[in-house]
């Protein structure tokens, strides 16, 4: 199939690539540009682990083609640390050991990212909503579950020391 040249903003930098009109996101992200964070789990929309964020809403990278991404903002896992710096939830995996084989763990994070950018403050019951399209096969949530809140908690303090 013929490539076509597209642009696509990733993590803030943006690249011009030739791509075919039907590779999608997932491939473009992992062969083409390196980024192998988001991971491919099951590949038919049923596990979450490629999520990703396009114009901040939560997408399925292995089922998005990469050409219909044009002139969004896509955030991968890569994209996610502050500064330099972990991100309060990927600090909390880390300390409440969330990361089990770790295999849907890009996955989750952009999926509380997004929980945190429309909902300051969650329930457990729309922490649980929110992150079920996202599968792990570890079958070990409380750990998750436990570092997901620290980070929610975490994030509150933060922003309580910035008002
Ligand atoms: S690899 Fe995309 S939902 Fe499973
Ligand atoms: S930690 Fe999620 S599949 Fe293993």
């Amino acid at each position: 199939m013929k490539k076509e040249l597209v642009a696509l903003t990733i993590n803030g930098l943006t690249h011009e690539l030739a791509i075919e009109p039907n590779a999608l996101l997932l491939d473009v992200l992992r062969r083409d540009l390196n980024l192998t964070g988001s991971k491919r789990g099951c590949d038919d929309s049923s596990c979450g682990t490629c999520t990703v964020l396009v114009d901040g809403t939560p997408m399925l990278a292995c089922t998005l083609l990469a050409a219909s991404c044009e002139g969004q903002e896509i955030t991968t896992v890569e994209g996610v640390s502050e500064h330099g710096s972990l991100a309060a939830i990927q600090k909390a995996y880390g300390d409440w050991g969330g990361a089990q084989c770790g295999f849907c763990t890009p996955g989750f994070i952009m999926a509380v990212k997004h929980l945190l950018s429309v909902n300051e403050n969650p329930t457990e019951d729309e922490i649980r909503a929110a992150l079920s399209g996202n599968l792990c096969r570890c079958t070990g949530y409380t750990q998750m579950y436990q570092a997901i809140k620290a980070a929610i908690d975490a994030e509150k303090q933060g922003m309580a020391m910035s008002r």
